[in-house]
């Protein structure tokens, strides 16, 4: 079982560059179903969820192809095929993104219910519902669902709940649907504008993406171009953390600050010290005081950062309330954090009491999710001792390279 060792309470120094983001490129990729002609995608992050994506779309005929590195050639004329690979569905809960092009463009998908993670349930009525809403017959045998539509029909959509990824499935496949789609409770989660952009490129009419009203009318056909990726708010975010909890003078590139203006508020408020540019953010070694975040769908704090900033409280003097509103199964990666040496009460499975500072030290711990994963590095860096993190599959999902470029800021961390 390949696991990271890592030997913390060292100083960081230096650049480290943000990559083009996940929950971006999970969505790009099925948008180019929507189209016959080859698309061209740069900034595409190396990661084990976007070769899961290329897999799935590879198992339905299309062709994908990597120019250079983070560039990637697309071509889903050849897809001969409407039902999504069962294991990779579970592999990759995002190939539900598959469903809506596939059924826009081929009029039938099947897939088996992704089922749930560690950090919650993960149900997808929500999608199933808005599709029918769009015109498509659902047949349900077991645990796979197969949707059919001769064409998609707009329709007025109401979200009950804000979900980024149904937004953007039917957002997508309100594309091609005949007639207006409006989708009322969209999420705004920065990926989604700029999703849009790249269908509005190839010709959608989609207007109020980023707004919780966004208007689709639908088209006869799709182009398709060269897109890129905007960066990864939630590295970048990761990133600035782990400048802070180091006690350390990096320089995080390439980000865009205006997507992580509610995790900046906060670390504002715990006392970070930081120079914010155009497309940087330097972290300097600040005391920090115990701060409150809940996390709420964008522009609130991200629930994705949620995790870091847990980390960094338990380094900080005082009371931090972390109230994970979105997912209930967010918060249990804290027992390890426990173990490490903080001191963190578990008030109910969306809250939780950070005590600092607490001083850290190595322990053998086990990544349960992606972003968690991340966090534990970030407290086994500031951890005096060694610390074994297993289950790095979790990790190397969502951050390319992760090992040499914490090396190259002086992280003492390797991969055996
Ligand atoms: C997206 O997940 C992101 N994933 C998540 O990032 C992120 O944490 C989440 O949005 C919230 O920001 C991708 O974009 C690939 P949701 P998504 O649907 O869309 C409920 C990461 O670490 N819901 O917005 O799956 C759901 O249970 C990942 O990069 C339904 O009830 O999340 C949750 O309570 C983790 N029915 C709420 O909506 C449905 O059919 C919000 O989840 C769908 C969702």
């Amino acid at each position: 079982m390949e696991k990271y060792i890592i030997n913390g309470a060292k100083k960081l120094s230096g650049e480290i560059k943000v990559s083009g983001a996940k929950n971006l490129a999970l969505k790009i990729l099925p948008a180019a179903i929507l189209s016959e002609q080859d698309c061209l995608i740069n900034n595409l992050p190396e990661i084990e969820d976007v070769q899961r994506m290329v897999e799935a779309m590879t198992d339905l005929g299309a062709k994908i192809e990597q120019k250079e590195k983070n560039q990637y050639l697309i071509s889903t004329k050849d897809i001969n095929k409407t039902v999504l690979k069962p294991e990779l569905v579970k592999k990759l809960r995002a190939s539900i993104m598959l469903t809506g092009p596939m059924l826009a463009r081929f009029g039938e998908v099947t897939l088996a219910h992704p089922g749930g993670c560690v950090i919650g349930q993960r149900p997808i009525d929500l999608f199933l519902e808005g599709f029918q809403k769009l015109g498509a017959q659902m047949i349900e045998n077991g645990q796979t669902y197969t949707l059919k539509a001769t064409k998609l029909k707009g329709a007025k959509i109401i979200l009950p709940k804000i979900s980024v990824t149904v937004t953007e499935n039917l957002m997508m496949a309100a594309t091609l649907a005949q007639g207006t789609t409006i989708i009322k409770n969209a999420a705004m989660e920065p990926e989604i504008p700029a999703l849009a952009q790249y269908l509005n490129q190839n010709g959608a009419k989609i207007t109020g993406a980023g707004t919780p009203i966004i208007n689709i009318e639908g088209v006869e056909k799709l182009n398709a171009s060269e897109f890129n990726l905007i960066p990864d708010r939630i590295e970048a975010g990761t990133f600035i953390m782990l400048g802070l909890i180091t006690n350390s003078q990096i320089t995080i590139k390439n980000c865009q600050p205006e997507h992580l203006e509610n995790l900046l508020y906060s670390l504002n408020k715990a006392g970070a010290k930081l120079e914010i540019g155009n497309n940087y953010i330097k972290t300097f070694p600040s005391p920090l005081k115990g701060t409150n975040i809940i996390t709420h769908e964008y522009p609130g704090f991200p629930t994705d950062l949620q995790a870091p900033f847990t980390v960094l409280m338990t380094q900080a003097q005082g009371l931090s309330l972390i109230h994970e509103t979105i997912f209930e199964g967010r918060l249990f990666y804290t027992d390890m954090l426990n173990q490490m040496g903080a001191n963190i009460i578990m008030c109910d499975p969306h809250r939780v009491v950070v005590m600092g500072p607490t001083p850290l030290y190595g322990r053998n711990l086990v990544s349960p999710d992606l972003r968690a994963g991340m966090a534990l590095i970030l407290a086994a860096l500031a951890a005096k001792g060694t610390t074994s993190i297993e289950n790095i599959y979790q990790i190397n999902r969502g951050y390319e390279n992760i090992v040499p470029r914490l090396q190259a800021l002086g992280a003492d961390i390797k991969q055996i």
